[in-house]
């Protein structure tokens, strides 16, 4: 979202802007000394809405920008049980929910790849899910009271595990129970990651994504996203990726 992206571009003292595409894409630095002087090379990009937008994004990224590897923050709607409001969901591996090829190929599966789902990077994810865990330990220094008390962001948890994408915002409750009989793993639903994760494994690069828990992809699900994305997501992203790179500069993490 806009917003996750110019709280990304605060923390970024030298980006300049870059349109390809109709894209604004942002090369710049961000985080500590610990990425040399200036910190880690970056460069920040809203990957645009739905599977299509975020595929060209991704690969401008790698062809154009020629870069090692995507970190993607974002927000999703939850779908398996516990998987709240203000919650994280850390992407190990993708599907896209409305590949449907059969009776040719099984339900799911991406036609050429024989295979539905596409795994995340594992270190990354690893140090991605040490960076969530540690921006939600860390929640009451970086978010008001009053918006922790707002939204019950209060013992919000990091869940590991399948995150489903599909060109649907998906805003009933019959929706959603129709995704969780047919993908009962599924922790959450969005609209660009499977999209992202193809593209990185035709580059052989490193993926990695969390999704901050927007609304319960049901009745509600619009009203939630809205007040969610303006008051909390964007200050989720910032903090995220700050912690990820921290996380990923450790020894082992890549
Ligand atoms: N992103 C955030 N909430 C979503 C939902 N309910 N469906 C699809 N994408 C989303």
């Amino acid at each position: 979202m806009p917003q996750e992206l110019q709280a990304v571009l605060d923390l970024m003292p030298d980006e300049h802007r870059e349109t390809v595409a109709g894209r604004q894409f942002w090369p710049g630095h961000l985080g500590g000394p610990q990425h040399g002087s200036q910190g880690c090379e970056v460069v920040a990009v809203v990957s645009g809405i739905g599977k299509v937008a975020a595929a060209t994004t991704a690969t401008l990224l790698l062809q154009r920008f020629g870069v090692d590897g995507l970190l993607f923050t974002g927000v999703a709607g939850g779908l398996g049980e516990g998987v709240k409001v203000g919650d994280m969901v850390v992407a190990q591996r993708f599907v896209q929910h409305d590949m449907d090829a059969s009776p040719l190929f099984p339900r799911h599966e991406v036609p050429g790849y024989g295979q539905a789902h596409f795994d995340t990077h594992p270190e990354w994810t690893h140090a991605l899910a040490q960076a969530s865990q540690h921006t939600l330990d860390d929640l009451p220094t970086w978010l008001s009271a009053d918006t922790v008390a707002a939204f019950h962001l209060q013992g919000a948890k990091v869940h590991q595990g399948l995150i489903a994408s599909g060109d649907r915002f998906v805003a009933t409750s019959a929706e959603s129970d129709a995704l969780r009989l047919a993908l009962p793993d599924a922790l959450a639903v969005e609209m660009e990651g499977a999209a992202v994760a193809q593209v990185c494994h035709d580059f052989g690069v490193p993926f990695a994504a969390v999704r901050t828990v927007s609304d319960r992809a049901d009745d509600s699900a619009h009203v939630d996203f809205g007040r969610f994305v303006a008051d909390v997501a964007a200050r989720y992203s910032a903090q995220v990726v700050l912690a990820a790179l921290a996380a990923l500069s450790q020894p082992n993490a890549t």
